[in-house]
């Protein structure tokens, strides 16, 4: 963070026993700018030095150099550094518009590989909320990285293998119809799956049926495979339209069925190692050593079908072996917890050095009004009937707000899609939250129709502008914009941090806090006033356009021009 760097430099040359890095590691913000914009706390000098924090702080503000500050001063135990805000807004302003959309980005990942495992939604079943949380939050971190350095891959595993396609298969040949299917494939096809769970409650033979038609699936059976084969098919028309809609694209779509003629090779490393152990017929791998509250990985079941577990397994030695990731992500709601630490002692059993690269990035349970949604009972919110919902409401307050707008349901997609998406990033992932589509799409509050239109706001200050902003002149004195000027300055160090903490809503969260910033000094400054600081001002409104625009981009929420 430039801010910093100054102080660190200043710092360093007093304190000549500590290295740059430990005095940057303590700095702080103070809560209010009346106290300075960057202060250093004394205290744990104090325990070293043997001496007073005020006594410390004073001293240090003594021999401190002042220049390139507006003033060092010592409050109680802190030294707290006041900016000079012409230098400093003039310097990151001119930063800005000379990057552009690259303001921000670094070369941390040197290159590097990330794989993300995201949406990876069952095929035959309609795309839930849930499944919109893996598909958001990854395509965030994806972009996330990529502004870090790292190139993302995007992987879509699918659920297309397991025993619920034996069942399904046997619930279609049972009692289901070609042209039930035909005229609405997913819903038809989900109902059959509600109603074998329904029927299996009073029959304990269906769930043999069910299995039978697997292990079949399995073994090559040309009809099983037939029927799976137009399934899948379906489903991806049914998804790809929703990603379509979210504009989230995939660098694969190796779902759990591509990784058939994988798992031998895992099953015979685990054999070869002695790790394999038979009980009450099946396979499995005992974790006790790792942890002993771990529950014992199952690798094969008794009838010889492989499982879940085997297929990740495969997957994730695949991908280290094709994409040589650095970090391999698996962006997957926390009830699967116990699967990912399973999978990642397994692979540390098998001598796989690089399960410590391995990331459950877990994430909390959408309730829509209260309620808990679950695909067995058929209670399911589509996915697609939120996006079109959301459409409509965008619709209504645009024409309520600016009727002449053009292109009105081109922008109602783009606010309605992107509210739902920046909802979804807006809170930190592992918490839960309640889904209120109201609440999601109102232009004002926490949410990112806020943000978009006050992006549309600085864009059409600037057009009304008619000015072109040149690179100078750009230092602006006025404490009205010294609030903006650092929270752009701190951009660079949100995305480090977003990063760092796998956490897409710091990115969300600083979106709304420019936003929040922008649009206080909207309210109470006269931006066009025709005086010497004009082009430094539009240059702000413009630098504030850039970072908000760059910040929806790395969330996947789009930046209408008007709105
Ligand atoms: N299809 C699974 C589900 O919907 C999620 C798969 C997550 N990825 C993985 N590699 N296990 O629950």
């Amino acid at each position: 963070m430039a801010n910093n760097e100054m102080v660190v430099a200043s710092l360093a040359k007093v304190l000549t026993d500590f290295k740059p890095e430990e005095i940057s590691m303590k700095l702080e913000t103070p809560k209010s700018s009346e106290m300075g914009d960057v202060a250093f706390p004394t205290f744990t000098l104090a325990k070293v030095l043997h001496q007073a924090p005020q006594q410390i702080a004073t001293d240090i503000v003594a021999k401190i150099n002042q220049t390139g500050f507006e003033k060092v001063v010592a409050i109680g135990p802190y030294v707290n550094f006041f900016l000079d805000k012409p230098v400093t807004s003039g310097k990151i302003l001119r930063l800005i518009l000379k990057e552009q959309s690259h303001f921000g980005s670094n070369t941390d990942g040197n290159g590097n590989n990330v794989t993300i495992d995201m949406s990876s939604p069952n095929i035959a079943k309609p795309m839930s909320m849930g499944h919109l949380r893996s598909t958001v939050i990854g395509n965030a971190l994806a972009n996330i990285t990529a502004k870090n350095g790292y190139v993302p891959v995007k992987i879509n595993h699918l659920g297309d293998w397991g025993t619920q396609f034996g069942k399904l298969i046997y619930a279609y040949k049972t009692w289901g119809s070609e042209t039930e299917v035909k005229a609405d494939p997913i819903a038809t096809l989900l109902r059959y799956y509600v109603e074998f769970h329904e029927k299996a409650k009073n029959d304990d033979t269906l769930n043999d049926a069910g299995r039978a038609w697997f292990k079949k699936l399995e073994d090559g059976d040309s009809e099983a495979h037939q029927l799976w084969q137009w399934f899948r098919a379906e489903s991806l028309k049914e998804f790809t339209a929703i990603y379509d809609r979210l504009d989230i694209t995939f660098d694969s779509f190796n779902g759990e069925a591509f990784y058939n003629d994988k798992m031998a090779k895992v099953v015979d490393v685990l054999e070869e190692k002695g790790l394999l152990v038979s009980s009450q017929g099946a396979k499995i791998v005992d974790l006790s050593a790792i942890n002993s509250s771990l529950t014992p990985a199952m690798i094969k079941r008794s009838d010889g079908a492989t499982l879940y577990m085997t297929r990740d397994l495969a997957a994730a030695v695949y991908r280290k072996e094709t994409y040589h990731f650095s970090k391999s992500l698996y962006v997957v709601g926390g009830e699967q917890r116990e699967h990912f630490v399973q999978m990642k002692a397994v692979l540390s059993l098998m001598g796989f050095t690089w399960a410590d690269d391995v990331e459950h990035i877990s994430f909390g349970l959408i309730t829509f009004n209260g309620k808990k949604m679950s695909t067995r009972k058929g209670d399911v919110v589509l996915l697609k009937d939120v996006l079109d919902d959301a459409h409509e409401l965008a619709l209504k307050q645009i024409q309520e707000k600016n009727p002449a707008l053009e292109n009105k349901n081109i922008v109602a997609e783009q606010v309605g899609a992107g509210a739902v998406v920046f909802h979804d990033l807006m809170n930190d992932r592992t918490n839960n939250f309640d889904f209120n589509l109201e609440e999601v799409v109102r232009f004002e509050g926490d949410t990112g129709p806020y943000v978009q239109y006050t992006n549309a706001r600085a864009k059409s200050i600037l057009r009304k502008s008619g000015v072109t902003i040149v690179d100078q002149n750009l230092d602006l004195d006025d404490v009205a914009t010294w609030d903006i000027v650092t929270i752009l300055n701190s951009f660079p160090e949100t995305v480090q941090r977003a990063w760092q903490q796998r956490e897409a809503s710091i990115v969300a969260k600083y979106a709304l806090n420019l936003s929040r910033s922008f649009n206080r000094y909207y309210a109470n400054s006269k931006i066009l006033t025709n005086d010497q600081q004009l082009n430094a001002r539009l240059a702000l409104v413009q630098s504030v356009s850039i970072v908000l625009s760059e910040s929806l981009r790395l969330l996947g929420v789009k930046s209408p021009e008007e709105m």
